[in-house]
């Protein structure tokens, strides 16, 4: 049976990879993950704030940048707290590639150009098999249209894809008006593939301090209704790699996500659940299923449910809203 896929024109054993995530930060348990069966790594963020802060610290001026406002740098984590400094995400980066055989995938988050997408070539000088873009960014400016906010984003995505040579992944929100066109225009700027989607932390009300309680919980398969819709859309038009990241906890789902269109999956939740010895589980699990459905090759799959076939998939899913309404009755 063969398992194997391309992602990003790079060749992986399987469709299961692991989603930006701490995973990174030992090499031990990298490399059980490896064991296990995962096809390859995507290390945790470098955040634009934190590479422009050690810009800033390169040219000794932290705390009197002339263009930061002081209010709004007070937000952010000093620089010591972050995870990996960006220097020592270069070594860390370099010590996985010796370890590893899997591909090791960088990961950037910022939506704005600026100087601090240059530091993607380090990343590929280190040894990154490609790098992913993580476009998080709320939109909380009235006065700041949409369209303003995703010519920045394409304008990002050109500098990150211009300055290296290994392929450039976009890990985007569900919340663009049109996530079909934008991701065209990802392509159009360089996108090799696209990540579908980024999950945002939600904070909570703590009704007893009466404060805003940031937290992060863990995922649900549920979660992948709305990747695997996204997905069905995009997937029969996209001359690039889509990955399903988000609600995958079951080998169920990963083959929901290939049939949807997805070239691969990401995993964390359900690793950080359950240890890296659920890679193998997953993988055993789409073993059985396509064993039993007569499948070889798990190309067969991908894509074998999206809207390919649908003349209008708008009046298709409108359709379907409407009838799945109609058919409560209480
Ligand atoms: C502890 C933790 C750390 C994460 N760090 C990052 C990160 O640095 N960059 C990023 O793009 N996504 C990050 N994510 C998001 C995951 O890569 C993934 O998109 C999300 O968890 C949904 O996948 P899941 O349902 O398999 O958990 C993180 C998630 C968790 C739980």
């Amino acid at each position: 049976m063969n398992l194997s896929t391309r992602y990003l024109g790079l060749p992986l054993v399987n469709p299961i990879v692991i989603g930006a995530s701490p995973f990174c930060d030992n090499v031990a348990v990298a490399r059980q993950l490896q064991d296990a069966g995962a096809a390859a790594l995507v290390m945790h963020s470098l955040f634009e704030e934190q590479i422009e802060a050690e810009q800033r610290a390169l040219t000794h001026h932290v705390e009197s940048s002339a263009e930061s406002s002081a209010e709004a740098t007070s937000f952010y984590p000093a620089y010591a707290e972050y995870q990996l400094s960006p220097d020592n995400y270069v070594r860390q980066l370099g010590r996985l590639k010796a370890d590893l055989t899997i591909p090791v995938i960088a990961s950037l988050n910022g939506a704005r150009p600026g100087g601090w997408t240059e530091h993607a070539q380090r990343l590929e000088s280190a040894g990154a098999d490609a790098l992913e873009l993580n476009l998080y960014q709320l939109a909380t400016d009235r006065a700041v249209d949409g369209e303003e906010i995703e010519e920045r984003m394409r304008e990002t995505v050109q500098a990150v894809v211009r300055s290296v040579r290994i392929p450039v992944a976009v890990k985007l929100s569900p919340f663009h008006t049109a996530p079909a066109n934008f991701v065209a225009q990802l392509e159009a700027a360089g996108a090799a593939g696209v990540v579908l989607f980024n999950r945002f932390y939600q904070p909570d009300f703590n009704l007893e301090e009466l404060e805003v309680q940031p937290a992060l919980k863990l995922s649900e398969s549920s979660e992948l209704l709305l990747r695997l819709r996204w997905l069905a859309i995009i997937s029969p038009h996209a001359g690039c790699s889509l990955a399903a990241s988000g609600g995958i906890h079951a080998s169920e789902d990963v083959v929901k996500a290939l049939l949807a269109g997805a070239h691969c999956t990401q995993v964390v939740s359900v690793v950080l659940r359950h240890g890296p010895r659920v890679i193998s589980s997953l993988l055993g699990g789409l073993r059985q299923w396509m064993e039993r459905k007569g499948y070889e090759d798990v190309g067969q799959l991908r894509g074998a449910l999206n809207l390919s076939r649908c003349p209008d998939p708008a009046a298709h899913e409108r359709a379907n809203y409407i009838r799945i309404l109609q058919s409560w009755r209480v």
